[in-house]
């Protein structure tokens, strides 16, 4: 696993090294390369926390998390879907990182392959090579909303294929995939024998239409797979709180596999995230109403530079910047524009060679600070 993990150090991160090592020397650098909400953890949440500690809750935790909090996802779910969910449907992990981990460690064996829409999110590759896995990619369509062809990926699947993982609302393009397009894959994947896991941790912050949820569009869930979490819609990346639903049979191996990894996540950090479910909706929303905002702020900025454009994103924190008529080169174009005017954005190459005409750039900044990015890079393409 060391071997696989400790590969070639990568150019794409490099620039967001680069950046951070710059800041830390002093330098003034506009670090939009990072999905780190900006939003402090709302204060209430806060309060749960410290008093749940000084509660005593600081104890083991059952391997499939508290019931409390299961109980307020299986509500959340139950009235979002339609469907009766219990807390038997879910497992409590460290983040949704660990969440789809657990799902793919449980689902796969080493060896077997697992076919990814492309662009994906940056962190699915390190997770196959941990566990030994192959992806198989299908390009989404870029000039077309995004959209997914079924057909093409199911003729990626073959006799090592496991699982599919999709994410939507999707990193980096913030693009929706519809109830339809879900439907039919897990459909078509219930028959072939492969399980369909989708990363859903963008679900709160939609901005031009409403996030279906698979475990909503899903006509059956035997083969289902749902991953969420607190990072980003509660601006909680630190506490680590993430969730798998899963059929019940699933829902007991990757119990196991957590009580074998981690043991259990905090009790306090749970009580604070139960709480965040439960009462937290009006920060949720205005987070969700700020990203909107500074969206379209920077849509509106790249509309008066010409030689840029965008994919309009529909959800999620970043905005996918063509940069093709200035480089044929995302990695190029971040690479010079950190140089010469201190921005660092992530290229589109990291999310797959089919991205490489973008760069990435993150809307965790107040709009102040958006507007000084968006003046640099216009000083930067001006030349
Ligand atoms: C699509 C996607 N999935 C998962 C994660 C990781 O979430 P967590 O902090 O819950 O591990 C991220 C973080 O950027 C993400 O963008």
């Amino acid at each position: 696993m060391c071997k696989r993990l400790l590969g070639p150090s990568d150019d794409v991160w490099q620039i967001h090294y680069d950046a951070l090592a710059r800041t830390a020397r002093g330098e003034d650098i506009v670090l939009m390369s990072v999905g780190d909400p900006d939003f402090d953890t709302p204060e209430e949440i806060i309060e749960t926390l410290v008093s749940r500690i000084r509660q005593g809750r600081t104890h083991y935790s059952p391997a499939e998390g508290e019931l409390e909090l299961r109980q307020a996802i299986a509500d959340l779910e139950t009235n979002g879907t339609g469907r009766t969910f219990t807390p038997d449907n879910f497992v409590v992990l460290p983040g949704a990182t660990a969440a789809i981990y657990a799902s793919l460690a449980c689902i796969c064996n080493p060896g077997d392959e697992v076919v990814i829409p492309e662009p994906m999110y940056i962190g699915y590759r390190p997770m196959l090579s941990a566990l030994g896995l192959t992806a198989r990619t299908v390009a989404l369509d870029l000039n077309d909303d995004c959209a997914l062809d079924v057909e093409a990926l199911l003729a990626q699947i073959n006799a090592r294929t496991r699982a599919v993982l999709i994410n939507t609302p999707g990193n980096p393009f913030g693009n929706i995939l519809p109830r339809e397009t879900l439907a039919q894959l897990a459909e078509a994947l219930l028959e072939r024998g492969v399980w369909l896991i989708c990363d859903e941790v963008y679900s709160l912050f939609t901005f031009d239409e409403p996030h279906v949820s698979l475990l909503k569009a899903a006509t059956e869930l035997d083969n289902v797979v749902v991953v969420d979490g607190l990072s980003k819609s509660h601006a909680m990346t630190g506490w680590r709180v993430g969730w798998v639903a899963s059929p019940a049979s699933l829902t007991r191996a990757i119990t196991a596999y957590s009580g074998s990894a981690f043991f259990g996540c905090s009790q306090f950090i749970q009580d604070a995230a139960a709480f965040a479910l439960v009462h937290n909706g009006p920060h949720v929303e205005e987070m969700r109403q700020a990203y909107q905002r500074r969206r379209d702020y920077v849509l509106q900025r790249l509309d008066n530079i010409p030689q840029l454009s965008y994919v309009r994103p529909k959800a999620g924190m970043f905005v996918m910047m063509d940069v093709s008529r200035m480089s044929n080169s995302g990695l190029v174009f971040a690479q010079d524009l950190l140089a010469a005017q201190g921005v660092s954005v992530i290229p589109g190459e990291g999310f797959g060679e089919v991205a490489r005409d973008f760069v990435r750039l993150s809307l965790t900044h107040k709009t102040n600070m958006l507007a000084q990015a968006m003046d640099r890079i216009e000083r930067f393409v001006a030349g």
